[in-house]
């Protein structure tokens, strides 16, 4: 029956609840290879063998909420913060742009510092240095008026994830003044805009269960993000969950290939948690299915600040220095970096 799902799947078929469960508690090898299999055929179709890079700019560590999880949340003393300036942030895209990144990420904690006429200012002296350069931002919950304002500033991409699409989960993960429905609000907001959005979710993240999964599947077909980040919860020292488990890097490979049935067009990252977690993590997931890496230009002096979690790989391949270590590990594996912007197909 596992077979049959993964059959149906590959055919554009949404599977029912019990069949999508039995998928993801098969541990059989032979089954998961198969399921690999189809995810790359269709990976393939709409994609062919491209891996998009995505220059990745933690341009704050400074954040306002408290977030169970999260190495950068405000109760968590021992983080040094820190703040790139305008010129630093343009800087990291000039050497971005020089190494063939066509897409700058800018990614930071929820610090008020980045109010709206600031993040607006930095987006549009970015938009005018590199006008054929995509800027994707993830910088948490905003209103609508200051997402719009973003997008109206040249943002075109935004990535948001909902952690979990159990209500009742999402608190287990989030202080009290953080709420399921102002995520999912978020997102809407963001759709209608007109970015190009990305939610996602952590695999393993304490108390999650597989019924918990099997929601996020259902909401990713539902919302039908434009990206999905996905990767395993890795503790991280000085938070609450800092002696929890970490969750499965072999579960997150499979679940990129479950996504990639999904949502065949999607733009799925082969995230850091994942080669964190294991080695050849972010191989495996191009190989899942998987078709952006997000190497990492943030200033080489406050990388270690930017600590999500332990062990956070932010050096060689990982880095945008390592690019050409990088390209070589990818076409070994039978895929190519492309320098393309990579947006999501069929969008304008
Ligand atoms: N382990 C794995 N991923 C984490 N994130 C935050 N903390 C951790 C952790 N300890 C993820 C969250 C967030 C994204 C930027 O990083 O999903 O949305």
């Amino acid at each position: 029956p596992v077979t049959r799902t993964i059959d149906a799947l590959a055919k554009g078929t949404v599977p029912e609840d019990d069949a999508l469960l039995a998928l993801l508690a098969c541990d059989s090898p032979e089954k998961n290879q198969y399921l690999q299999e189809k995810a790359d055929i269709l990976r393939r179709q709409t994609f062919g063998n491209h891996v998009y890079i995505r220059g990745l700019i933690e341009f704050t560590n400074y954040c306002k909420n408290d977030c169970y999880y999260c190495g950068i949340r405000k109760g968590c003393k021992s983080v040094t913060r820190y703040r790139l300036t305008p010129e630093e942030i343009l800087q990291c895209c000039e050497n971005g742009y020089e190494l063939g990144f066509r897409t700058f990420v800018l990614q930071g904690g929820e610090d008020p510092y980045w109010n709206d006429d600031r993040l607006a200012s930095l987006v549009e002296a970015i938009r005018a240095a590199h006008p054929d350069c995509a800027i994707t931002l993830s910088a948490g919950e905003r209103s609508q008026e200051s997402y719009q304002r973003l997008f109206d500033a040249g943002a075109d991409r935004y990535l948001l994830r909902h952690e979990t699409a159990d209500k009742a989960h999402y608190q287990k993960l989030h202080p009290q003044d953080l709420s399921f429905e102002n995520r999912m609000e978020c997102l809407q907001h963001l759709k209608e805009i007109g970015y190009q959005v990305g939610c996602g979710f952590m695999v393993g993240s304490p108390g999650q269960t597989i019924e918990h999964i099997l929601k996020d599947l259902r909401f990713l077909v539902e919302f039908q993000p434009h990206m999905i980040g996905i990767g395993p919860f890795i503790p991280a020292a000085g938070t609450p969950f800092e002696k929890e488990y970490a969750g499965s890097a072999d579960l997150t490979v499979k679940l990129l290939s479950i996504i990639r049935l999904l949502l065949p067009k999607a733009l799925l990252p082969a995230t850091t948690a994942l080669g964190t977690a294991s080695e050849d993590g972010r191989l495996r997931g191009i190989c899942a299915g998987a078709n952006v890496i997000m190497p990492n230009l943030s200033p080489a002096s406050v990388r270690k600040n930017y600590r999500l979690y332990d062990n956070k790989i932010a050096t060689g391949a990982e880095s945008a220095e390592g690019i050409l270590q990088l390209k070589k590990q990818v076409e070994r594996i039978g895929y190519e970096i492309v320098t393309a912007r990579g947006d999501y197909p069929d969008i304008k």
